[in-house]
């Protein structure tokens, strides 16, 4: 069943949960979609799990369009959601819309994800006004690692937890269809829940928002370099991958693989061909 972000509303109304996962190449979103789950985000996130980069700065429109077309050719029942990058939408509403148009028709999303509330309000309302649907982000917005001076989380002060309160509002109204709440304290995200009839999906954000999303390459235990609380390995492919390859280096130098099952002789090889 196809979901859309009409689904993402109804599961809200209806108290359904909602499972998100990111993705960010053909052969992992295909995995993930058959497996069942309501929603895959292109995150910009790849700029760290997948280029190597510090944080998501500089990843660039090029980057989450290459991926987000590369995932595209593998999803066919998730909401195919992809992010905007750092400053593809900060600097005005006209190259905002630009740019989400970009990632609709090169990248194939159908919706993207537009980090922070009140500062980037009016870039989320011309979005809308294009007919691109728009997921929010609140909390910890990894593109405003410089101003938080870290990872760190978010809306822990009472004015602070005031602003985000008054954010996803402010980003409801506007009409985006969901808000992603990362790395703010369960009992906040719990209040902004009940504050708003648009989904919220939560990172780092306790188990009373409407739905969860994981960096898949975090869940896969795939990307090790930083760990955080929040995580949870579900299936740990990283160390499956580690023994896969010690297992293949040992028998290349033993000579064990490959062996005459993994080889073409002349006679199978004229036989696949279907000379006799
Ligand atoms: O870039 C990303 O993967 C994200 C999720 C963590 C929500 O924004």
């Amino acid at each position: 069943m196809k979901t859309t972000v009409a689904t993402f509303l109804k599961a809200k109304a209806a108290g359904e949960k909602l499972a998100m996962l990111t993705a960010y190449d053909y052969t992992t979103a295909r995995l993930i979609d058959e497996s069942g789950i309501d929603g895959i985000l292109v995150g910009d996130s790849l700029g760290t799990v997948c280029l190597g980069y510090r944080d998501t700065l500089p990843v660039t429109m090029e980057d989450m369009i290459h991926h987000a077309a590369a995932v595209r050719r593998g999803v066919k029942d998730a909401l195919l959601v992809v992010d905007m990058p750092f400053m593809s939408c900060q600097a005005t509403a006209c190259e905002a819309v630009k740019n989400a148009g970009r990632l609709v028709k090169e990248g194939g999303a159908e919706a993207v994800k537009v980090e922070g509330g009140l500062r980037v309000l009016p870039q989320v309302r011309a979005i809308l006004r294009a007919h691109i649907p728009v997921m929010g982000h609140l909390g910890l917005t990894p593109q405003s690692v410089n101003v938080f001076g870290g990872y760190r989380v978010q809306g822990k002060g009472s004015g602070a937890a005031r602003e985000l309160i008054d954010d996803a509002k402010r980003l409801e109204d506007a009409g985006v269809f969901s808000i992603v709440l990362e790395c703010v304290p369960a009992e906040l995200a719990k209040e902004i829940t009940e504050a708003v009839a648009v989904p919220t999906i939560g990172i780092g954000a306790g188990a009373m928002c409407d739905g969860q999303i994981l960096v898949s390459n975090d869940m896969f235990g795939l990307f090790t370099d930083i760990r955080p609380r929040f995580v949870k390995v579900f299936a740990d492919a990283g160390a499956l991958m580690r023994e896969g390859v010690k297992g293949y280096a040992g028998e290349v130098k033993s000579g064990a693989f490959p062996d005459a099952k993994h080889s073409y002789t002349k006679k199978r090889a004229d036989k696949e061909r279907g000379d006799g």
